[in-house]
């Protein structure tokens, strides 16, 4: 049977997962977080203290995988459930640096195929519409101010100890923005096909119904 397959891309804080996961409750699909395999990698690579020219041979035995607990998907190194510890600034920054070498990417990749082949799945990413799933039925490029990402992301922070200033959260999302943007391989960019959404001037149940329109517009 084939699968639906929705695609969305952006870049970081544009509300991607929030929104995302709302829409599939919504349609009944998967919502696959790829940033969160990504990280995991990132964590894996930086807990063992892996040189970048050892990365390829060491990834085999790394063991990366995803896992649905009740519908909510959870990332695991092994056993180990690893789904809180990848949300650290470190460790956002060390996944935007490796998910640059190729030999993560090549890592990742058929996991990522796999599940969508088998499910009616929404994913998130930076390359699903470009590289990883070229064929879904739906793509998706959900973007917003870098300013206004920064504002949301300090207010979610706002509340916590050691909170960053806004111009630090702001900083450290252009820096993201350029290295996702200008990496070599499978760099962020909207595909010639994908619609874009711009969420800058939306809160969440607006870019939600916006993503869903696009959705039934494509597949009805
Ligand atoms: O979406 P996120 O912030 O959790 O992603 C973490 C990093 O992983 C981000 O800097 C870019 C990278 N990433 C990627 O290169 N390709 C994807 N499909 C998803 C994330």
């Amino acid at each position: 049977m084939k699968t639906i397959n929705i695609a969305i891309d952006g870049p970081a804080g544009a509300g991607k997962s929030t929104i995302a996961k709302m829409v599939s409750k919504k349609l009944g699909y998967i919502y696959v977080d790829t940033g969160a395999l990504y990280r995991t990698v990132a964590l894996y690579i930086t807990e063992n203290n892996i040189a970048d020219e050892d990365i390829e041979k060491s990834l085999a035995k790394a063991d990366v995988s995803l896992r649905f607990v009740d519908g909510t998907q959870r990332v695991f190194l092994g056993d180990r459930d690893v789904s809180d510890l990848i949300r650290t600034p470190a460790i956002s920054m060390a996944a935007s640096r490796t998910s640059a070498i190729p030999a993560v990417r090549a890592y990742l990749f058929e996991t990522q195929q796999k599940i969508a082949r088998e499910n009616n799945i929404i994913m998130d990413g930076r390359d699903i519409g470009t590289v990883v799933l070229p064929n879904a039925d739906v793509k998706i490029f959900l973007t917003a101010s870098a300013e206004e990402r920064a504002n949301r992301r300090y207010k979610e922070l706002a509340e916590k100890p050691d909170c960053p200033t806004y111009q630090e959260i702001l900083d450290d999302i252009i820096k993201r923005d350029y290295a996702d943007m200008h990496r070599e391989i499978s760099p962020l960019k909207q595909a010639d096909d994908a619609v874009l959404v711009d969420t800058t001037t939306l809160n969440l149940e607006e870019s939600a119904e916006a993503i869903v329109k696009v959705i039934e517009s494509k597949i009805g």
